[in-house]
């Protein structure tokens, strides 16, 4: 995997949306996997501020979502479908009618989970997928020990991912439900291109982790190892424990500027 270094999380940002501006000029209906939680937000920004600019086309492109509460109806302001309607699909000037993501208030939630394998088979595959990670190395929802073979399915949250999200809920973690579906780690895998980006020292032993320990479903975000075009941006404080920073750094500074991420 690629190990790129940034001085902040806005750099991040900007790289990482140069990255979909360039898929984009390359495949205008190419189908974006995009993560909701506060990291990838400078990501957003930056896209939609070169879409203004006319340096990124969206006109064509299409978004998929990676997770979802259960039992949340979709209008809830906090159903990640909503999340994304305000800061991805509406600043980027994307219709729902180009947008992917499974029925978290379905009855059978397996079924839901098996049609939003199907729905993303059928409409070609993610091209680029943008993803955080969770302290404990969690990627979308999978929680540790998640299958590394995983499809999308249903998962129960860990009580510190609940309680980390209840800032979303009030503060009140009552209302945060129990259970998401989340795309498995055999379907992100299956995307073209991950991207992953962390930022801040909290983070710092999840990218430890997931970088250079073994890979093991301990550490689900280790399973990018297994793809042959993953991406890992992360900040200072996000690298801050990489023994093999500095190697990361001199391969990005000499790396052929035409490749792109
Ligand atoms: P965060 O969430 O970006 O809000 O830290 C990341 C995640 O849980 O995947």
């Amino acid at each position: 995997m690629e190990v790129v270094i940034v001085p902040d999380a806005e750099s991040g940002g900007d790289l990482i949306a140069e990255a979909m501006a360039r898929l984009l000029r390359q495949k205008p209906d190419a189908l974006l996997g995009v993560a909701t939680g506060s990291t990838p937000l400078p990501v957003y920004r930056a896209l939609s501020a070169r879409v203004r600019a006319g340096g990124a086309d969206t006109s064509r492109a299409r978004v998929a979502q990676l997770d979802e509460y259960v039992g949340l109806p979709a209008e809830h302001p906090e159903s990640y479908r909503s999340v994304l309607r305000r800061e991805v699909l509406e600043p980027l000037g994307i219709p729902m009618e180009r947008f992917l993501g499974p029925d978290g208030a379905a009855e059978d939630v397996q079924a839901a989970c098996e049609d939003y394998d199907r729905a993303l088979a059928t409409a070609g595959g993610v091209d680029l997928q943008l993803l955080g990670i969770g302290t404990d190395g969690h990627i979308g929802f999978n929680e540790p020990c998640s299958s590394l073979a995983s499809r999308t399915r249903i998962k129960t949250l860990t009580e510190q991912t609940r309680v980390d999200n209840a800032r979303f809920f009030e503060g009140d973690i009552e209302q945060v439900p129990h259970h998401v579906i989340t795309q498995g780690i055999g379907t992100i895998l299956e995307a073209r291109h991950l991207v992953l980006l962390a930022t801040g020292e909290g983070k710092a032993d999840a990218v430890a982790a997931t970088v250079e320990g073994p890979v093991a479903a301990v550490c689900p975000a280790s399973a990018l190892q297994l793809h042959p075009h993953a991406t890992v941006v992360v900040d200072e404080g996000a690298a801050s424990r990489l023994k093999l920073a500095d190697y990361f750094r001199h391969t990005y500074a000499h790396k052929p500027h035409w490749q792109g991420l």
